[in-house]
């Protein structure tokens, strides 16, 4: 069984959604930077008022704000039996990474690229809603939150059309091509990230059983 992952790909792709479910049922610590960052905004720490600019507006937080938070959250992990959602994002990220965790003597398992259209990336940002507390996410249709919970659910503003462009030009300029890093280190693989919660969790449950 693999027990160190990355769930790589565009925004929206649904990397929170099956992080949360690795979580929930194998046990992964869920490692989402995106969540950690949003957290310091919301506090107001110094690192929150760094990351502010960058996230409203859809651009990546410089690398070195970001090594601190990762290697923090994967040492409270144990080193084993995480999932990251949103990290590496940039080559440097995916280089830095590897150094941390051969320090740690436990290397990435695997790569899952969850891989989605930029309208189906579009049409999952435009009706997402998130519960201001929990961070759960919800989809105006596919998963609409509780009547009881509508006063605790709010739109990102990183997820207003302008943010969500930018979002997908900076991933298809800088993310994407550090899948080519995974694909040569070998531990990469691709995942249609289309279907129903269910179908994706069952594609990627099989991958992280497969040898
Ligand atoms: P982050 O929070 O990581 O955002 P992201 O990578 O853009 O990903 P999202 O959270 O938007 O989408 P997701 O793939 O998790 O999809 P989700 O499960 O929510 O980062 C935010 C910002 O922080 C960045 O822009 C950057 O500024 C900064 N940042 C973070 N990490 C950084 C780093 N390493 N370096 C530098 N900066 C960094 O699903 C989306 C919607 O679709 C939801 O409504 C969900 O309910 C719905 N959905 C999911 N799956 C399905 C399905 N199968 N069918 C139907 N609907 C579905």
């Amino acid at each position: 069984m693999k027990t160190r992952l990355a769930l790589f790909g565009p925004p929206g792709a649904g990397k929170g959604t099956q992080a949360r479910l690795l979580g929930s049922r194998l046990g992964f610590t869920h490692i989402s930077t995106g969540r950690i960052l949003r957290q310091a905004k919301r506090e107001g720490s110094a690192i929150g008022r760094v990351a502010r600019a960058y996230i409203d507006k859809g651009r990546l937080v410089p690398d070195e704000v970001v090594y601190d938070l990762a290697a923090r959250a994967i040492a409270d992990a144990g080193w084993d039996r995480f999932v990251l959602d949103g990290f590496p994002r940039t080559l440097a990220q995916a280089r830095w990474l590897a150094s941390c965790l051969d320090g740690g003597g436990a290397p990435l398992d695997s790569v899952v690229l969850m891989s989605l259209s930029d309208d189906r990336v579009v049409a999952r940002l435009s009706r997402r809603r998130v519960h201001k507390v929990t961070g759960e996410n919800f989809h105006l249709d596919s998963k609409p939150p509780p009547e009881s919970e509508r006063s605790f659910i709010i739109q990102r503003k990183d997820d207003r059309p302008e943010a969500v462009r930018e979002r997908l030009r900076i991933y298809h300029e800088t993310t994407r091509p550090v899948a080519d890093y995974y694909r040569r280190a070998g531990i990469m693989t691709v995942v249609d990230a289309t279907g129903s919660f269910e179908d994706v969790h069952a594609r990627i449950h099989g991958l992280v059983h497969a040898d």
